[in-house]
């Protein structure tokens, strides 16, 4: 139910791959990155803050072996090194692998650290009953056949094991404020959407990129959609990505759905400045939002935060 199609599931997957070894991410993405500009990834860096709040409140004993799926720049494998923990860390990307095994180098040698170049829907190559938690964080939505992932995750979980799911939201405080977001979360809403194909804010792919395509396909190389009223603000993707979208009921639907149950989750931020322009009024208005959510006084807000990490465990009940 959640995996795509067979004709589809090739495409995406070897999309993906080239994507995330492409000279474009490399260069975005080839380590610490966000390190040097906390404001612009101020919702990444809530993402780990969540996630360590989980990870210190389930009180694993030291020597605990934890396995990441996606690690990206390798940020959360330092935090989760500085306590103790034995980290393995798999990613599709060459580059974030090496450059990860550069940085990690001590801990490798001191075989507390280790680094694969693999992908979280394949199988994992680890024997059953093996980590104390899985953790992925903004990685998820990469999977095309997502049972794969949960399938695997629980294989190599201990039985009391936990897996903690980080992810965007689709319908974010911060994108509702904007006029072409917020009409472009409308038709995911209402057509219920479950993939993106581009960040791309043109009313053209707004509408080309969505189920609404096939009303307006006989229009496609009219004049009106060759304006530049149409176009502005076209950024499409060459990259024949699907890739997931999950609100916060959505993703957690699909949690339960695939045989783990959600024990709790965290959430943010909610307006933040990806300039410093109007910096201080949007942390003004996020650190509100934030206490609410945080103190659980307006748990809503969980449904339109930036980001929300789930704490979960199999359901071995089912
Ligand atoms: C948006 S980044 C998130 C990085 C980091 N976890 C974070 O929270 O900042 C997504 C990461 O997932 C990796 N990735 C994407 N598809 C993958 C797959 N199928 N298998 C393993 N890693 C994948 C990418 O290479 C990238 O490092």
């Amino acid at each position: 139910m959640d995996d795509l199609e067979t004709g589809l599931l090739k495409e995406h997957k070897e999309a993906v791959k080239s994507w995330w070894n492409s000279d474009h991410t490399k260069q975005k993405w080839h380590g610490q990155t966000y390190e040097s500009d906390f404001e612009t990834h101020l919702h990444y860096w809530i993402r780990q803050e969540k996630t360590l709040k989980l990870l210190d409140e389930l009180n694993l004993p030291k020597d605990s072996k934890i396995l990441e799926l996606g690690f990206g720049g390798a940020e959360l494998a330092g935090k989760i090194l500085d306590r103790e923990f034995i980290y393995h860390g798999i990613d599709i990307s060459e580059h974030l692998c090496e450059n990860a095994k550069k940085i990690y180098s001590e801990n490798i040698n001191k075989g507390q650290a280790f680094f694969y170049k693999g992908s979280l829907e394949e199988k994992l190559n680890f024997e059953e009953n093996y980590f104390d938690l899985v953790i992925i964080c903004g990685a998820i939505h990469y999977a095309g056949k997502l049972s794969n992932n949960f399938l695997e995750v629980k294989r190599v979980l201990k039985k009391e094991g936990y897996y903690i799911i980080g992810q965007g939201n689709m319908f974010t405080l911060n994108d509702l404020i904007s006029f072409r977001k917020l009409l472009k979360c409308l038709i995911w809403y209402f057509t219920n959407e479950k993939y993106m194909h581009s960040y791309s804010l043109s009313f053209r792919d707004i509408i080309f990129e969505s189920k609404l395509k096939k009303y307006f396909l006989k229009y496609e190389n009219s004049n009106f959609f060759k304006l530049n009223f149409m176009n502005k603000k076209s950024n499409s993707w060459k990259y024949k990505i699907h890739k997931r979208i999950f609100s916060f009921s959505s993703l957690k639907n699909t949690i339960e759905n695939n045989e783990f149950e959600v024990i709790k989750f965290y959430g943010g931020p909610f307006l933040y400045a990806s300039e410093r322009k109007n910096s201080i009024i949007k942390k003004f208005f996020n650190n509100i939002f934030q206490f609410l959510l945080d103190k659980k006084i307006f748990n809503f807000l969980i449904k339109i935060s930036d980001n929300f990490v789930f704490l979960s465990k199999p359901n071995h009940k089912l």
